[in-house]
């Protein structure tokens, strides 16, 4: 049933679908898309056809809520703290990590265990670590684990310091959306060893990474395909907005030019500006809001409303957040457009750049 719900992985990833069944770590209860839309409660023991089915589509299934202060029977609202992710997002991933047999591996997000258990089949139990910072979480994985007869060497804490123990390793997965790579990652990676991560900088998408580690102690890589996922607990990106007193002008952009923008000019605007974007549609018009994370008393809001020649645009602050985001959009068309895989970064002890094409043509 495996095989139908997903892409052609390619075939040591697919054997590892076939020994590590899903089920096994998947909760009683969580939320999943439903077949019609929407999102809904599935209950093993209530309704176990709608749960059966959820396991076996592809789709991720939620299974925490606010950190765990929220029962998952309660609905869907709240923050979706923790996943089982979809099994298409899972086996892109690891077909883009290309684990070998006798790689150590490091796993950043033990969530339900399914992962460790897929990256022990393809490495050995023994060569897998991984670490989740919630402790009620990694208890339950452990468990799953356990039930399925896997043992790899499970940590509960932060993962961003990595295991400086247990390294080196030679491929890093990280299952929790990233603005900012932890230097212990790369510090942490044998030179020529590969470290992937769902890299999220909070405007409009997120985007697969894959790095390699250099010897001289950086690492490189482009991106490769979108990546969705829930974002490191320390990482979260909050649109902050303090009140002020607000510049009103207008402009004649399409705010959804920039909302609906290509992943291409997404990572372009976000890696130029270092600016962070979210939309709210109500009935009769959308709101924009550009935020800057270094300064909440710094943004812009930008309304659309249909057939209008122009919009209003609300500027808080001495930056004028919305003019630096549409520059740099028309910087990006002035490249021609380049889309998500002529980006790539590097990461050295200083920090992390974004680039087009080769790393000195850095952006930002
Ligand atoms: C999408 S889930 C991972 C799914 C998991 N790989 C699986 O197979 O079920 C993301 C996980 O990252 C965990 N997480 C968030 N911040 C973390 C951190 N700083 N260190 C380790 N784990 C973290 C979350 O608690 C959550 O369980």
């Amino acid at each position: 049933m495996i095989d139908a719900i997903i892409a052609r992985p390619a075939a040591r990833t697919h054997a590892a679908l076939h020994a590590v069944p899903r089920h096994l770590f998947i909760p009683p209860v969580g939320i999943a898309d439903a077949s019609g839309g929407g999102e809904v409660v599935i209950d093993r023991d209530a309704d176990p056809d709608t749960w059966w089915d959820a396991v076996y589509r592809n789709v991720p299934i939620v299974t925490q809520l606010d950190d765990g202060t929220t029962d998952l029977r309660s609905g869907t609202s709240g923050l979706y703290s923790s996943s089982n992710s979809a099994p298409g997002t899972v086996t892109d991933f690891l077909d883009l990590l290309d684990p070998c047999p006798g790689h150590r591996v490091l796993e950043i997000g033990t969530g339900t265990g399914w992962t460790a258990a897929l990256l022990s089949h393809l490495v050995g139990a023994h060569n897998v670590t991984s670490i989740e910072v919630d402790a009620a979480l990694a208890e339950q994985a452990a468990k799953n684990l356990g039930e399925a007869g896997v043992h790899p060497h499970l940590i509960t804490g932060d993962g961003a310091g990595g295991s400086p123990e247990r390294a080196p390793f030679d491929r890093v997965h990280v299952t929790c959306g990233i603005h900012a790579v932890p230097y212990a990652w790369v510090e942490q990676t044998r030179p020529g060893g590969v470290i992937v991560l769902p890299y999220d900088p909070g405007f409009v998408a997120g985007h697969a990474l894959r790095l390699t580690a250099r010897p001289d102690g950086t690492a490189s890589g482009t991106f490769d395909g979108g990546a969705e996922y829930m974002m490191m607990r320390s990482q979260r990106i909050i649109a902050n907005a303090e009140d002020g007193t607000s510049r009103e002008t207008r402009t004649r952009i399409d705010p959804r030019t920039i909302t609906q923008a290509s992943p291409g000019a997404a990572l372009a605007i976000s890696a130029i500006t270092g600016l962070h974007i979210s939309s709210h549609q109500e009935t009769s018009r959308l709101l924009t809001w550009v935020t800057d994370p270094a300064d909440p008393a710094c943004w812009s809001l930008v309304i659309y409303v249909p057939d209008a020649g122009d919009y209003e645009v609300h500027q808080v602050g001495d930056r004028p957040l919305w003019e630096e985001v549409v520059d740099a959009y028309f910087r990006w068309l002035d490249w021609g457009e380049p889309g998500r895989y002529r980006f790539g970064m590097t990461v050295t002890p200083d920090g992390q750049r974004v680039w087009l094409d080769t790393p000195d043509h850095t952006l930002g």
